[in-house]
């Protein structure tokens, strides 16, 4: 089955397109000229199903989105949905962990926890939705390290390896991160669903 992806972005449809694949789904970019979608939600589960019904009623076939980002014990679960905006209007990653640590500084370590959440949702264009959640946890550390992946990553230290998401190669982090398993959640519950309705 197709499946337009509600996202823009090229790395996540490259990283998508792989998870998926092997569960028969297939997706398709946006068209140019799509609207830009207000993300307007509270959790990552209303934003991942706004951006999926918005796509899938404006054109009218099914659709594929997530929302992600970091929750840190110590700050009250922030930045949450707001990861990106929490530093503030155009900050770049960097200026976004440099921020973080400095909040985290007093914190002590074992109290550093934290954990990427992904929400993977699908609609249909009669209105059905699916959503389910991904989760990775760590720690923060006091300092970026390593400088492959994006956003949080080089702040986010992954206890079964010992190191960051960022010192990590991709495949290994593709493997255990918070949105593979959110999409591989995805594509058992799309395809239980698609059997119960007799499509493929
Ligand atoms: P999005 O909802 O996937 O666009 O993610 C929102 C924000 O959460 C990103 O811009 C990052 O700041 C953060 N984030 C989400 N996933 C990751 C990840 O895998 N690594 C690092 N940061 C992430």
């Amino acid at each position: 089955m197709r499946f337009y992806l509600a996202s823009r972005n090229k790395g996540k449809m490259r990283e998508l397109t792989e998870i998926l694949a092997p569960l028969g789904i297939e997706l398709k970019p946006l068209p140019e000229d799509f609207p830009e979608i207000e993300e307007n939600g509270t959790t990552f589960e209303e934003n991942a199903k706004i951006k999926a019904r918005t796509v899938s009623a404006v054109l009218g076939a099914p659709a594929i989105a997530d929302d992600s980002g970091l929750e840190v014990a110590a700050l009250g679960g922030e930045p949450g949905v707001y990861s990106v905006r929490w530093a503030g209007e155009n900050k770049t990653d960097h200026e976004r962990n440099v921020l973080l640590l400095e909040r985290m500084r007093s914190v002590p370590e074992n109290e550093r926890g934290a954990k990427f959440v992904c929400v993977a949702a699908c609609a249909f264009p009669d209105g059905k939705t699916l959503a389910v959640r991904g989760e990775c946890r760590g720690t923060i550390l006091d300092e970026e390290r390593g400088t492959g992946g994006f956003g949080y990553d080089p702040i986010f230290c992954v206890p079964e390896y010992s190191c960051t998401f960022g010192e990590l190669e991709p495949e290994v982090k593709n493997s255990i991160s918070h949105r593979a398993r959110a999409f591989a959640a995805l594509g058992s519950t799309l395809r239980a669903y698609l059997e119960t309705i007799g499509e493929e």
